[in-house]
């Protein structure tokens, strides 16, 4: 039921913000034919303009289906930068300059055009100007690598907000080849502060030898986490979490991977921002990026993504683990308030892996004096006390006929007596 609940989230979040696999990929050559900058990414903007009088706001993605503009260029040794300049709809286009130094490319600007006499993405609008908004970015990676982010990187700028996520993307290519090796973006690191190298504890693990675990473990103990930024401390939480993984053995078999936090043993890193924030969980060799949004139209935050990564006992085939999913909606309440929920929460991040909470309390983004607001308890809490509430309000009801019952037949039984 629980994991039914995850998926209903994911196809409702992706429903509403239409995220689904719009990663669309992009390459630049050269006159000799060789790939000078390759992009793989989704980008969604979101946009405010007038309409009648009246702000409005539309959110899109960049379709699969924009073009490679001809002012793309891989740029001249030391003449001119590579740009990526992506064509899309009616006359918008994205653009990408990029620059290096020594051992580090980046992309130095970024450039939106967007026509608001386009109606068809602009409903009503009342201009009809070809609008131009412009940001450095800290879009980095080495020389001879590609950069790599998963989780979402907002950029915000006047009447538009410019959101990539899952990016893959390298410029200087090398001899028309894509690089192998990967830098990887601030948001995606582990904390690189604490690194044990204890053995992964056995007694928090299913016996992996049967794939029906015979004795179900402990819940997991709560913790409490928290992240601070300049601006003061913006993700408060306390939650008991189990890591559940399955996994193809050497023989071929399912094994299934069952992982309870240590709170004293876990770390946790992170960072605050306008409208994301992220906390990162490490325990031994386990990491959790928990990626929260802000819905700024409604003022709720909320859980939009989570990657998960970790070493799996030695019988695994492949030792290495890592799930990210970037469409959740989970564990959303308004800002200024803490959700909390008592009942277990499977939080679906892929087929092979789920994070389950226990007894959370979470706050993100505006934390008052360090501690909880008013709580909205979910609706599984909901749910578990309306079953009480109910069968209070039936035996009520019961009391309450079976005393009219009393009193009418007393009356009739009193008058009856008069007659004779
Ligand atoms: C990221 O992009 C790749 C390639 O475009 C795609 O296969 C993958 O499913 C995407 N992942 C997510 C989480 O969207
Ligand atoms: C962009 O983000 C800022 C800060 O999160 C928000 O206040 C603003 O309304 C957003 N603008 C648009 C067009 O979505
Ligand atoms: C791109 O795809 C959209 C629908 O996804 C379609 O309406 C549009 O015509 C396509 N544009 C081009 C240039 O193929
Ligand atoms: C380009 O840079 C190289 C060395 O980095 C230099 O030798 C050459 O003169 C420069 N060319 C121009 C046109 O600036
Ligand atoms: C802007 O959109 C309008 C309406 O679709 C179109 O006629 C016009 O050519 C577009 N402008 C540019 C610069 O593409
Ligand atoms: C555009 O304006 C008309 C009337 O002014 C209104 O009926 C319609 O709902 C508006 N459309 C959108 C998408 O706002
Ligand atoms: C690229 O080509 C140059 C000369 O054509 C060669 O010296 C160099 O090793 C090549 N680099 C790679 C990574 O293949
Ligand atoms: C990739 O990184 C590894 C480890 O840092 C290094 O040994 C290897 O040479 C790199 N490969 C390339 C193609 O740069
Ligand atoms: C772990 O995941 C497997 C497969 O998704 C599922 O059958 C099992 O019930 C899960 N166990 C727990 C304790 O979440
Ligand atoms: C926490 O880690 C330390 C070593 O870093 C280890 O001695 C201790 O047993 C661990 N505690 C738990 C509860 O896992
Ligand atoms: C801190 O708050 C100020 C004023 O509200 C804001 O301009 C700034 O962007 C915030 N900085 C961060 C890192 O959130
Ligand atoms: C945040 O965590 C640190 C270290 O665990 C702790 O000392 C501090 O009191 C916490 N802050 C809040 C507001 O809970």
């Amino acid at each position: 039921m629980a994991r039914a609940q995850g998926a209903r989230g994911l196809l409702a979040a992706a429903a509403l913000l239409g995220f689904l696999q719009a990663a669309a990929s992009f390459d630049v050559k050269d006159s000799s034919g060789n790939v000078c900058i390759m992009a793989d990414m989704t980008v969604a903007f979101s946009v405010e303009y007038n309409s009648n009088g009246q702000k409005e706001v539309v959110h899109f993605l960049l379709p699969q289906n924009a073009t490679v503009l001809q002012r793309s260029t891989c740029g001249k040794r030391n003449t001119s930068r590579p740009i990526l300049a992506l064509g899309f709809g009616a006359g918008h286009s994205l653009s990408l300059n990029f620059m290096k130094s020594a051992n580090q490319y980046q992309v130095e600007e970024l450039i939106f055009h967007y026509n608001l006499s386009d109606k068809t993405l602009f409903h009503n609008s009342t201009e009809g100007k070809v609008m131009k908004v412009s940001h450095k970015s800290d879009i980095r990676a080495d020389m001879g690598t590609k950069y790599r982010c998963v989780n979402s990187k907002h950029i915000n700028m006047k009447n538009v907000n410019i959101t990539f996520s899952n990016v893959t993307l390298e410029a200087y290519v090398a001899n028309g080849t894509v690089s192998i090796n990967n830098t990887e973006c601030a948001e995606d690191m582990v904390s690189t502060t604490v690194m044990t190298t204890t053995p992964r504890q056995t007694t928090s693990q299913v016996p992996t030898t049967s794939p029906a675990p015979t004795a179900l473990p402990q819940n997991p103990a709560v913790g409490k986490y928290n992240v601070t930024g300049a601006n003061g401390t913006c993700v408060l939480a306390s939650m008991g979490l189990q890591l559940n993984v399955t996994y193809l053995k050497k023989d071929e078999k399912i094994g299934l991977d069952l992982l309870n936090f240590v709170p004293h043993n876990t770390t946790s890193s992170g960072t605050c921002g306008n409208t994301a924030a992220f906390l990162t969980l490490t325990f031994e060799k386990t990491r959790l990026i928990f990626h929260f949004a802000l819905n700024a139209s409604t003022e709720k935050f909320f859980l939009q993504g989570m990657n998960v990564s970790t070493t799996l006992p030695s019988e695994a085939k492949v030792p290495k683990f890592e799930a990210s999913n970037n469409s959740m909606s989970e564990l959303r309440a308004s800002v200024g308030n803490s959700y909390k929920c008592s009942a277990e929460e499977n939080l679906w991040v892929s087929d092979k892996a789920l994070v389950n909470v226990f007894n959370v309390q979470i706050q993100v983004f505006k934390i008052d004096g360090d501690k909880f607001g008013a709580v909205e308890e979910c609706q599984l809490d909901e749910n578990n006390m309306l079953i009480p509430i109910i069968v209070g309000a039936a035996l009520a009801g019961l009391v309450l006929i079976v005393l009219i019952a009393y009193l009418i037949g007393r009356k009739r039984s009193h008058a009856g007596y008069q007659t004779i």
